[in-house]
């Protein structure tokens, strides 16, 4: 996964003002780009070897599924504009240390209780920073949304030296994801204009489904007759 498919002169075109050459541009886009997508690789292998060591201390695995993702480079310079990061194409350093989502990662857990586990687990990691945490499974967003955002930030090694890159991590379950995606994909069709009703009835979806959760974690706890051994993490 890479943005390298962008090429300097028709970034150049797009935004105008870069004040070195075509080299000097390609050279820092294919940069961020290796950076960002190494970064993505380490963390998916992490996160799929503690999930792996997991299944065999406890036959279970949390992780159902994990999807990666970096931001194009249009969508990194629109969002440094929204963060009015001046002059963003020729501050590429300011637009690293300010947008800590240009690499994403969303991790799918089973069951609401594995969020903090994963988390947990992998925040103990001694080389791995913690950046910034926010938890909207305690607290909601007002739309209703639930996950855990962790930005963390994981070293990458190239040749001869290591960075910290950062990377935003979204915990969420099955069913958290299950609404997110719903919910962001009838925003997207919609042009982000949902009528109160709307915005309503998708609120009170995602608190039915709160409770869901809660009851599917119950029930996998009656099923399993495991006394949530795992609270230790
Ligand atoms: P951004 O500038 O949008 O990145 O906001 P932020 O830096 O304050 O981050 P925030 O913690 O709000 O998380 C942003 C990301 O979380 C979005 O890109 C979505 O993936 C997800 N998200 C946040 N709120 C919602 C929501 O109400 N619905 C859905 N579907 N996703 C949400
Ligand atoms: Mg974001």
């Amino acid at each position: 996964m890479s943005f390298r498919y962008y090429y300097a002169d028709r970034v150049r075109e797009q935004f105008t003002g870069f004040k070195g050459t075509d080299e000097e541009l390609q050279e820092a886009i294919d940069s961020m780009s290796l950076m960002y997508s190494s970064a993505l690789k380490v963390l998916e292998t992490r996160l799929g070897i503690i999930s792996d060591d997991f299944d065999k201390k406890h036959s279970y695995m949390p992780i159902h599924h994990v999807h990666s993702r970096l931001k194009t480079f249009e969508s990194i310079m629109e969002k440094a504009n929204r963060y009015e990061i001046e002059d963003p194409i020729n501050n590429l350093d300011a637009v690293r240390r300010e947008i800590l989502d240009i690499a994403g990662i969303r991790v799918i857990c089973n069951y609401e209780e594995d969020l903090h586990t994963m988390s947990n687990l992998l925040l103990d990691q001694e080389d791995i920073d913690m950046i910034k945490v926010k938890d909207y499974c305690d607290k909601p967003k007002e739309s209703g949304y639930r996950s855990l955002h962790v930005v963390v930030a994981v070293p990458v090694y190239l040749v001869g030296m290591m960075k910290k890159v950062p990377v935003e991590i979204q915990f969420r379950s099955i069913v958290m994801d299950a609404w997110a995606s719903l919910e962001h994909e009838l925003r997207y069709k919609n042009k982000g204009e949902l009528t109160q009703d709307i915005v309503d009835s998708l609120k009170e979806c995602a608190e039915s489904l709160h409770s869901i959760d809660e009851r599917l974690s119950k029930v996998r706890h009656e099923v399993l007759k495991d006394d949530n051994k795992y609270s230790d993490y």
